[in-house]
């Protein structure tokens, strides 16, 4: 099993040109199968949910290549329109093939998705959705069995708003007949990325990015080329890595907006952070100050996503802090191991006081789930000594190839056996 080894104590120094966002691509690649033709995918991290959700597409009849960081993928006129439980085990955004299966093909076979196990992810939403969306919902020995061969738009108002449940409304709804609604919409940007790309191919969205989005039917869309909107968490990680080591990065090819959340708490704790259009510099101070109260909620509330790794920052950061994970249950296993590396870190329920160190100590320590990984990883620049992170394999989800990231900002880090 192959470990990451990081020797502690350099300063993130250098520049990142970011590439595609996982939860953008994702749901894009499953949109794809709607489209007659060839469509093209650019500036695509070659990460292992990626490689997975091809292996999907391609086992219901799509032809997928990846090459230099493009996807090429066209469906076939015919599927078998079921998903195996092997491969949707593999990674929860198979769900979103649910909607794009029945828009294109009115019915779908799927096994209950896999993922990150960070908590219970129900996924009641998705399914109470497409019921009102006319689509027939009965579940037989561990699979959705789904008739859509009188889906029609309908009216969805979500309980909580779901980034996949919108998604999947949204691609199911393009390809049914009339007009459907969702209220309390997720408001991501990835949401936005998928309006885009649904009306680049011929659909009719509007509203995302708002709680209520208007989607009309339409007959047909059309396969194109698309590049999704750049990774806000990647680029996020490697701010916070920078900001706890007292270096100075750049990150190209980033929208500043969609992570203005996290700007704003680092400006707080005395980074300073430049933003010229696409570019995102930080420079941070010897010891950051630590970030008073963080509180993960629904875009454009502070993503859950960055949770584990700003913790990683306030374990060596001046002060106090209080992080509240409110989206998922079980998103605090880095804390156990972060207490390995002699952070000061006590838990109540959904709450974790961070009470900042001078230093970590490096550790054995193991990835529990992807964003968990790389804050164990941020933890490692910090660490008097050597830290090994096993369990790659969650990171790796995420991240294209973290060790060569890091390494060229600087730090001492391999992967070896
Ligand atoms: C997406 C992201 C994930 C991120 C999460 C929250 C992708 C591929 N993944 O996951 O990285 O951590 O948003 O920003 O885009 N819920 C229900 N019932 C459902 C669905 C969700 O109760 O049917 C609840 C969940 O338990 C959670 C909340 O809704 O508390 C938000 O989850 P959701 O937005 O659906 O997350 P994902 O789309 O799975």
């Amino acid at each position: 099993m192959e470990k990451l080894y990081i020797e502690g104590g350099e300063k993130m120094y250098g520049e990142m040109d970011m590439y595609a966002a996982k939860n953008a691509l994702l749901p894009l690649l499953a949109c794809s199968i709607m489209a007659d033709g060839k469509s093209t995918f650019k500036n695509c991290p070659n990460i292992e949910d990626v490689k997975n959700m091809l292996l999907i597409m391609e086992s219901l009849g799509c032809t997928c290549n990846f090459e230099n960081g493009s996807i090429y993928s066209e469906p076939t006129a015919e599927s078998s329109c079921l998903i195996e439980e092997d491969l949707a085990k593999t990674l929860r955004s198979s769900i979103f093939l649910m909607g794009s299966i029945l828009g294109r093909y009115k019915k779908v076979k799927i096994a209950y998705p896999g993922g990150c196990d960070i908590g219970l992810r129900p996924i009641n939403l998705h399914i109470e959705g497409l019921k009102a969306l006319n689509v027939k919902i009965h579940e037989e020995a561990g699979y959705i069995i789904c008739d859509g061969s009188n889906m029609k738009g309908g009216i969805v108002n979500f309980d909580v708003p779901s980034v996949g449940a919108t998604e999947n409304i949204m691609m199911a709804a393009t390809l049914s007949k009339g007009t459907t609604i969702i209220k309390n919409a997720a408001r991501e940007p990835e949401i936005i990325d998928l309006q885009n790309y649904i009306n680049k191919m011929g659909g009719n969205v509007r509203g995302a990015g708002r709680s209520y989005i208007v989607i009309e039917g339409v007959k047909k869309l059309r396969s194109c080329e698309y590049t999704p909107i750049a990774d806000r968490i990647v680029a996020g990680t490697y701010m916070l890595g920078c900001a706890m080591t007292g270096g100075e990065i750049q990150i190209n090819n980033v929208n500043f907006e969609h992570i203005y959340s996290l700007i704003a708490k680092l400006r707080e704790t005395t980074c300073k952070i430049h933003v010229k259009g696409d570019k995102i510099v930080i420079k941070a101070p010897k010891q950051p100050l630590a970030m008073k109260y963080i509180k993960t909620s629904p875009y454009p509330g502070f993503p859950t996503d960055l949770q584990a790794q700003v913790m990683t920052m306030m374990t060596v950061s001046k002060g106090v802090a209080i992080i509240e994970e409110n989206m998922f249950e079980m998103r605090f296993r880095h804390i156990s191991e972060l207490i390995k590396m002699g952070a000061d870190i006590t838990v109540s329920g959904k709450t974790a006081v961070v009470s900042g160190v001078k230093k970590l100590q490096g550790a054995g320590v193991t990835a529990y789930d992807l964003r968990g990984g790389s804050a164990l990883c941020l933890a490692g620049l910090v660490a008097e000594g050597t830290t090994v992170i096993s369990d790659l394999w969650h990171i790796d989800r995420g991240y294209e190839s973290i060790e060569n990231e890091l390494a060229n900002f600087g730090v001492k880090i391999q992967r070896k056996r």
